[in-house]
């Protein structure tokens, strides 16, 4: 079975056509960064503007790259939220055209479960192309860790709805963000010390040449639900440790540097920080990193479903994955099992929310002409 992925929730444009939920023949995005980058985040008019202009071309492309024509896809699955309302709606009414015009079923898709079956989808074409790699099962603990979402969810196998018709996966909310996402927390700091847009990468990148012992930032404390998670404290301490200090005339020099600077490498950034900023860089990813694998690992211990699934576009972080593997590698975690999309399917793509959508058909399941887009689209039952 063909189906064609789009995916438009926030500032990617995304087409894939995806084959059996297991092997991707294309998956097309059209990032809008350098519309975003001046304002140091996304701006909800100009994306769904963006979209609008890409949305035909991307989705052509994907049936180009694929060798399919739109008449030989078997189905459309659409993101139909959470997302960014104005941005939802366009790939929503444009994959809802799509499957009117050419007589195919279509499929809505909460982009989190898309995030979850990007693992599913790594380590399926992982297998298929003959890599050792153990078989991600359910139940698994997953964390959807992006510039929108941080949240943690149970996610099992139910029992088949009906003879001849496959499992579903249901999802048990343990935890979320109540303020800020991790990914936008990477974002925000980048904005305060004038590093670029999106953050998450460059700091990835420069925290390697800091010290994170040298600015600890302590625990991120969290009264009730202990598997919530909180960054905007942190971004604020990160904002006293910056201001009325030299390092707020080295970002504003930085500043002023990059305005004039054209097209900026990792080096030359880096060239532009001092040692105490890049300090500040590791310690802030430092306390990032920590709070997301304690508050996982610990959610593990509860649920002990020894296998724990991270996506999402924070979870290209290097060092987010080498302090997962090291969990995983621990002697008394012999047997927990952690696993990662690669890192272009981590961030928002479309081949994610067509192999979700697959599963959703296979399950029964027929968007009709009421299909429509939610800003807020819980994944799930629970906290
Ligand atoms: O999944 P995604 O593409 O879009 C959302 O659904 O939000 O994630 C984008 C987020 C951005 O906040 C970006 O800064 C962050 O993922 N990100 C990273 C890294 N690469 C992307 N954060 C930390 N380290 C990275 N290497
Ligand atoms: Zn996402």
């Amino acid at each position: 079975m063909l189906v064609l992925g789009i995916e438009s929730s926030c500032d990617e444009t995304a087409a894939a056509v995806v084959a059996d939920g297991e092997r991707i023949l294309s998956s097309v995005v059209a990032s809008q960064v350098k519309t975003h980058a001046k304002y140091g985040g996304v701006v909800p008019e100009l994306a769904s503007r963006e979209h609008l202009k890409k949305i035909v071309p991307v989705v052509e492309e994907a049936c180009r790259q694929a060798e399919v024509r739109p008449e030989g896809v078997d189905a459309i699955a659409v993101t139909e939220g959470p997302g960014l309302i104005g941005s939802l709606l366009v790939g929503l009414v444009y994959g809802k055209a799509l499957a009117l015009s050419l007589g195919k079923p279509l499929v809505g898709v909460n982009h989190l479960e898309g995030h979850i079956h990007a693992v599913l989808l790594q380590n399926k074409m992982d297998r298929l192309s003959g890599q050792t790699v153990e078989e991600a099962r359910l139940p698994a603990l997953t964390l959807v860790v992006s510039g929108g979402h941080t949240s943690l969810f149970l996610a099992e196998s139910s029992a088949p709805p009906a003879p001849g018709r496959p499992a579903e996966i249901t999802y048990r909310r343990l935890g979320q963000t109540r303020d800020d996402a991790a990914g936008e927390a990477f974002d925000k700091v980048a904005k305060l010390l004038a590093l670029g847009y999106p953050g998450g990468p460059v700091i990835d990148l420069l925290a390697r040449h800091g010290h994170p012992q040298a600015v600890p930032f302590g625990r991120i404390k969290m009264r009730g639900n202990p598997f919530d998670f909180s960054f905007a404290g942190l971004k604020t301490a990160v904002l006293y440790r910056v201001r009325g200090t030299p390092l707020a005339a080295e970002a504003e020099e930085r500043r002023g540097w990059r305005k004039t600077a054209g097209p900026v490498t990792p080096d030359d950034l880096r060239a532009h920080c001092s040692s105490s900023t890049l300090d500040l860089i590791a310690g802030f990813q430092d306390a990032v990193v920590t709070d997301l694998v304690e508050r996982t690992l610990a959610a593990e211990d509860a649920v002990r479903a020894n296998t724990i699934f991270v996506s999402g576009g924070v979870a290209c972080n290097s060092l987010l994955r080498e302090r997962f593997a090291a969990a995983a590698g621990a002697p008394a975690s012999a047997r927990l099992n952690v696993f990662f999309p690669s890192p272009a399917l981590s961030t928002d793509n479309a081949a994610m929310i067509a192999a979700a959508g697959y599963y959703r058909l296979l399950a029964g399941h027929r968007a009709d002409a009421s299909l429509t887009a939610h800003a807020s689209f819980p994944l799930g039952v629970g906290a």
